[in-house]
């Protein structure tokens, strides 16, 4: 039997800061964003959105597509993030009743940083391998936020995946081994009272590689599929050339040919929506996995995909899974481009405005004007409550 990645759908922000926009405030060359570090735009939440909006909002399409015993079996919801909004109640409780999930179910959120996302696929898949009738569904939902002017700012995103684990899987089969790869390093944290990151950019990229590399050599160690026998590779992705870079690093060390038409195109196709996203902490790399399947113009049936997650503090996975024959059937790219397509750009001072945090702590009542045209938003915050609806997106979604 095989498990896998049986639906996938992603969801961003419907507004966007051109990078074009912000080099000059930063006194830096465009090119420095768009080539150095292969990002054009960035997707900037709404004052009404955060990650339970963006995690329902990408799991809707999924759910919507179920009837009435699919969505029963559905019992178990991981919600990974690293933008959390309590320190106690898991965002996917909110998820789960906007999305109107039955109440037989289990949810919790898992944290590791960027990583928590491949710690809750791989969950997924040890339950449904538990019991094969059910469906585990899995969604990563960040908010990345460095601070105004700090080198980190460019590197800003948000978005949301959602995944639906289970037996005979349409999408991609994941493959039983793993390389796995763990490290104290400070590179990147955000203490409890802070709202951005705290991060130290030249070494979270060491620290990255280094997980690279001890990921790879275990998942060999553990039997795992030479490099060759790989046919695409998708990395997290916190600025797109971070891809381009490790993949460079993983050729070197497996010692495979070091061919620049064929590295490339190894990676281009996981790129593509990061590019116009940013940073989506635990939902970057598998946005970059929607990337691939979605442009590929070659069919993927039967194609490996090697995977490298990667969450600062750090934790590396790199394992891999089969693409399914008759995949393209069950894709989202149209939606998934639209969604991109009908964002609506802001200005450098409108982002300034809309990207300042909502944290009001008195316990008052906070009641927030509508801004997002996506499916849910959060209408206020009242008595240290946050205030979830559905918007009429939401309705128009589902006709
Ligand atoms: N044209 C083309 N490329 C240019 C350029 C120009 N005018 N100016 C600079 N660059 C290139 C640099 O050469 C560099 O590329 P290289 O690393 O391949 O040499 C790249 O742009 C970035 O420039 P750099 O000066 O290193 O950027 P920075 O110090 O401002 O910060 C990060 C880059 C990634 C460290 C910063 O954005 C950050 O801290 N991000 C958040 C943390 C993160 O994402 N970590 C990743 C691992 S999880």
């Amino acid at each position: 039997m095989q498990l896998g990645i049986d639906d996938l759908a992603f969801a961003t922000a419907d507004r966007y800061l051109d990078l074009a926009n912000l080099a000059p405030v930063h006194g830096v060359e465009v090119a420095k964003y768009t080539v150095g570090l292969g990002q054009d735009r960035m997707s900037v939440c709404a004052p009404d959105e955060d990650v339970v909006t963006l995690a329902a909002a990408a799991a809707l399409p999924l759910v919507e597509d179920l009837d009435e015993d699919g969505i029963a079996s559905i019992r178990t919801v991981l919600l990974a993030t690293e933008s959390g909004i309590d320190q106690s109640k898991s965002a996917g409780v909110y998820v789960h009743r906007l999305l109107g999930l039955s109440p037989a179910a289990r949810v919790v959120e898992l944290k590791q940083a960027c990583y928590a996302g491949t710690s809750a696929l791989q969950m997924a898949l040890a339950l449904v391998a538990r019991n094969p009738e059910q469906k585990v569904l899995v969604i990563c939902s960040d908010v990345a936020r460095y601070d105004v002017g700090s080198s980190g700012e460019p590197t800003q995103g948000c978005g949301a995946v959602a995944m639906l684990v289970t037996a005979d899987p349409r999408l991609v089969a994941i493959e039983p081994l793993s390389g796995l790869h763990t490290s104290d390093v400070m590179d990147f944290w955000r203490p409890n009272y802070r709202t951005t990151a705290v991060v130290d950019g030249r070494l979270s990229i060491r620290a990255y590689t280094d997980s690279l590399t001890g990921a790879w050599q275990d998942l060999q160690a553990q039997g795992g599929p030479a490099f060759g026998d790989i046919d695409a590779f998708v990395y997290h992705q916190p600025f797109t050339k971070m891809a381009t870079k490790a993949h460079a690093h993983l050729t070197r060390i497996a010692g495979a040919p070091r061919d620049a038409e064929v590295m490339e195109a190894q990676v281009a196709d996981t790129l593509r929506y990061n590019r116009e996203i940013g940073n989506s902490y635990t939902a970057s790399m598998y946005i970059g996995l929607a990337s691939l399947l979605d442009h590929a113009t070659e069919d993927l049936a039967g194609s490996r995909i090697g995977f490298f997650s990667y969450g600062s503090g750090a934790v590396g996975e790199m394992f891999t899974g089969v693409v399914q024959p008759g995949y393209r059937a069950h894709l989202r790219a149209a939606a998934h481009r639209r969604l991109l397509d009908e964002r609506v750009e802001v200005t450098h001072p409108e982002y300034l405005e809309i990207v300042a945090p909502v944290n009001p702590v008195d316990g008052g009542d906070h009641t927030i004007a509508p801004v997002t045209r996506n499916p849910f938003r959060m209408s206020a915050i009242t008595g240290h409550q946050r205030v979830y609806e559905r918007t009429a997106a939401a309705d128009a979604a589902v006709a």
